[in-house]
């Protein structure tokens, strides 16, 4: 199963143009591009999902059960709040690594806490677009 699969939530298309100083000056395009990079590197194939929509993350979520070594998952705002998309990742078998580009804990109080983390193999967050590399090189080096 020489597949990952990455997950991209709500506003993240928006990278590039929406709060620079938080999240860096690279794009969606870019993050994608760099990532299947890496996991070309290794003899992967890595498949990229964006969705503003919180249903329609719970479906990529369940499509992806057992078809991917690994899921990198970002969540966005819905991490803060979405019980359904813990109870999704809680139900598919594929361990789901969350990334944040930005350091949750340095910001308002109500990023601290992940709905998600309890239910995933590990969390990244803080170190911009390296975090998502540093979550596919996890996966990358259990094969
Ligand atoms: C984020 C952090 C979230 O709190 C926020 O809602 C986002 C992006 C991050 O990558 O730092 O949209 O997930």
């Amino acid at each position: 199963m020489n597949r990952l699969l990455l997950v991209n939530g709500p506003n993240i298309n928006m990278l590039g143009k929406r709060e620079k100083e938080i999240y860096g000056e690279f794009t969606l395009n870019d993050l994608e591009q760099d990532v299947s990079d890496l996991v070309q590197e290794y003899g992967f194939k890595l498949d990229c999902f964006q969705s503003n929509h919180e249903g329609e993350l719970i479906d990529r979520l369940h499509q992806a059960s057992g078809k991917y070594a690994g899921i990198i998952f970002n969540p966005a705002a819905y991490t803060h709040t979405s019980i359904a998309l813990r109870d999704a990742i809680a139900a598919i078998e594929t361990p789901v690594i969350e990334v944040h580009i930005s350091n949750v804990h340095n910001r308002e109080t109500f990023r601290r806490e992940s709905m998600l983390a309890p239910v995933c193999h590990g969390q990244i967050v803080g170190l911009g677009m390296k975090g998502y590399r540093l979550a596919a090189l996890a996966f990358l080096d259990n094969k």
